[in-house]
């Protein structure tokens, strides 16, 4: 098929340096309030035009390698879901092939499908030249999943509510560094979310909004919470005992983002992220899938 134009666009990764359940909702669903920041961590989506009507997707020749058992490829894809989503709001019968250079891994924690599926709104609402508004584009995002809001909003950190999807970028006035690793197992988020015991005083994010707002890197770290850590550690045994090596090579706490497996330790700058990373790496006591230097973006 001959393509028509193309578009290039990267999909961001997300941490979450906050998330509180504050109920479960009769749609099966939890409230949350949740502090999510955009990372560095990007997967790469190339947009092409076809003549066809129909979308495709396929991996990079590099990323096939090293994801091909684990993406599929097919309409259960968040990325072909949100292009079916799209066609059918604008009621347009366009065609695209869609390729994707992955990085970010699966069952993370960090909303890989969901970054791609907002990248994919985005990038088709450009090639298909739909013009299509931020707030339709938030209408059709918030009907595929609860994290995808955030990346369709395009700013660097924001309070979610709702199940998620409510998004209210805060101004975030420093660059925050940080080492994520994620184990050799991933988390499945509604196992997580099965697995929380019903009573807790719920904390609010006011103390690390106002941090982000400040950019007090030392105040931020103070404030990190994640109400799914101990539901994830019950069913994750190797992400228990990464959360307690971490910890222990970085001499500070470390945190876990979304439903996890990945976890993550806030460092101070890029300097020390080289450091610490380097030392995670060199760890011998745990076969981690990934580790790596992030920073806000
Ligand atoms: O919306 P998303 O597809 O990311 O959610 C995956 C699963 O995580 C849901 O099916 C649900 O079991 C759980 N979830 C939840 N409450 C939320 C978000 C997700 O229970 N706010």
């Amino acid at each position: 098929m001959r393509p028509v134009s193309e578009i290039q666009l990267s999909s961001p990764s997300k941490v979450n340096l906050f998330l509180e359940v504050l109920g479960k909702r009769d749609d099966g669903f939890h409230e949350l309030e949740t502090v999510m920041l955009r990372t560095s961590l990007c997967d790469l989506m190339s947009f092409a035009g076809v003549e066809a009507e129909s979308v495709s997707l396929r991996l990079s020749h590099s990323s096939a390698r090293a994801f091909g058992k684990t993406f599929p490829l097919d309409q259960s894809n968040l990325i072909l879901r949100a292009a079916q989503a799209l066609q059918e709001f604008a009621n347009v019968r366009r065609g695209a092939e869609i390729c994707i250079h992955k990085r970010i891994p699966a069952e993370a924690g960090l909303a890989g499908g969901s970054g791609n599926a907002a990248t994919t709104l985005k990038g088709l609402n450009q090639l298909w030249q739909l013009g299509l508004s931020k707030p339709e584009l938030h209408e059709i995002a918030a009907t595929l999943g609860s994290d995808i809001n955030f990346f369709v909003e395009d700013c660097r950190a924001a309070v979610c509510t709702g199940r998620g999807e409510i998004v209210r970028p805060v101004p975030l006035n420093a660059q925050l560094h940080l080492v994520a690793a994620r184990p050799a197992t991933g988390n499945s988020t509604p196992e997580v979310f099965r697995g929380l015991k019903n009573s807790h005083a719920p904390r609010s994010a006011g103390d690390i909004v106002h941090a982000l707002c400040r950019g007090r890197i030392d105040l931020i770290t103070r404030h990190i919470f994640n109400r799914l850590t101990a539901p994830a550690k019950a069913l994750n045994d190797e992400m228990s005992q990464l959360l307690t090596s971490l910890s222990t090579i970085a001499r500070s706490p470390a945190f876990m983002s979304g439903s996890g497996s990945t976890c993550f330790v806030p460092t101070f700058n890029a300097r020390q992220s080289r450091r610490l990373k380097a030392l995670v790496a060199a760890a011998k006591d745990q076969s981690l899938s990934f580790v790596s230097e992030l920073y806000s973006q």
